[in-house]
């Protein structure tokens, strides 16, 4: 099988986080195994300075097409003055939108030779690894009325509505239980049922999904609020969380902390399968930006973009045993005392971009 991937560099530290990337790819690509074809597209200023617009209609008909989509970053002070309708972001913005990605993928992993940096105690999160999925395209930040009424007398309505409709929680609650099959296969709902029509809604459409279409997977309910606690006490009884958008927004932020550094964090967003091919689209990037404090220098981390890919690998094209070898690799670089700036300990040796990238595909 031959995957054809779409890669958009960005800007800043981005082109120089994806070019790590493509040492991992060309080891895959010499194993005999699947094969990797890729395609770079500029995006963010980038593609403003050479078309104009942070994406060219033409290079978005290319993510669409992809089997997925590799994102770097955006984004610098180079173009803070550009209108608001053409920034950077608006690049991912108009990818995320047209792609349609409502599932946001979070993982927390807390690699065993990171663990001691940690803020919290090495026992909660060693050897942790669970992952979060956000609803992305629904909820209290999309429904309406969302407006603010004048009452008159100095007083004033804010008003927002969560809404959600069954078709939005099935498919959220699909891609929970097939990211469930591919790892621990156990799946975490979280709603407030207790105050909320939406969390009663959520509790029943999530428990029938599972009943009718993944009796192998172990579903669990939570409320979210406990669910915070929980995930702060006791982080590793999870392996897969699911939630809305806006519980998911700050529950994954909490998850990012159990795990330290901003150079180590990936992500994906899935979309719906397409109709004819049945294929789900997906763009995966790492959760730092173009970080323009340190482009340029070769001294980003590139690991949170070659846990993207590997995220890729696991969730876009079923390849566990690449996915797995490749986090593998990351772990036992880290082992070895290998460090980027970012993650630097006492007793380890401090490497470049290209460098960390070069240990990770020789491992
Ligand atoms: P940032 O994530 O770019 O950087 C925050 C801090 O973390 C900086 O000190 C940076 O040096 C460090 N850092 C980030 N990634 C790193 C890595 N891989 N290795 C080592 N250190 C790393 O966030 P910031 O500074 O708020 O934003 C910078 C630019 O990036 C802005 O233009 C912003 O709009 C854009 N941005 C883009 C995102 C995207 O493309 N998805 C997400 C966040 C910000
Ligand atoms: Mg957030």
């Amino acid at each position: 099988t031959t995957h054809k991937l779409l890669l958009l560099p960005g800007d800043g530290i981005g082109p120089e986080a994806m070019a790590e990337v493509g040492k991992i790819v060309a080891v895959l690509n010499g194993a005999g195994g699947d094969r990797f074809e890729t395609e770079e597209a500029l995006v963010g200023g980038a593609a403003i300075d050479a078309h104009g617009v942070p994406v060219a209609d033409r290079d978005m008909d290319r993510a669409l097409k992809a089997d997925a989509v590799l994102f770097g970053a955006v984004g610098g002070p180079k173009w803070d003055g550009v209108a608001y309708e053409i920034r950077p972001e608006a690049g991912l913005l108009r990818l995320r939108k047209d792609m349609a990605l409502f599932a946001n993928l979070r993982p927390a992993i807390c690699y065993p030779a990171l663990a001691e940096a940690s803020s919290l105690k090495r026992e909660l999160v060693d050897g942790l690894d669970i992952l979060i999925l956000r609803e992305l395209t629904g909820g209290v930040y999309f429904g309406i009325p969302k407006e603010i009424v004048d009452l008159g007398e100095g007083q004033k309505r804010g008003i927002d509505t969560q809404v959600y409709e069954t078709y939005e929680i099935e498919r959220i609650a699909r891609a929970a239980f097939e990211a469930a099959r591919t790892r621990k296969g156990k799946v975490t709902s979280m709603e407030k049922r207790n105050v909320m029509k939406t969390g009663v809604l959520w509790n029943e459409v999530v428990s029938r999904v599972g009943r009718d279409e993944y009796p192998d997977v172990r579903l669990e309910h939570m409320l979210a609020d406990a669910g915070g606690m929980q995930l702060v006490r006791a982080p590793k009884q999870f392996d897969v969380i699911v939630t809305d958008n806006l519980f998911g927004d700050m529950l994954s932020d909490i998850a990012a902390m159990l795990t330290g550094s901003l150079g180590m964090l990936p992500s994906a967003s899935l979309g719906a399968p397409d109709a004819a091919t049945g294929k789900r689209r997906a763009l995966y990037e790492p959760v730092h930006g173009s970080a323009p404090d340190i482009a340029g220098q070769g001294i980003a981390n590139p690991i949170a973009m070659i846990a993207s890919f590997a995220m890729m690998l696991r969730y876009s094209f079923a390849l566990m045993r690449e996915a797995d070898a490749l986090e593998a690799a990351i772990a036992a670089v880290l082992e070895s005392g290998t460090r980027t700036g970012d993650i630097m300990a006492p007793g380890c040796r401090q490497v470049g971009t290209a460098e960390m990238g070069d240990a990770v595909a020789a491992e």
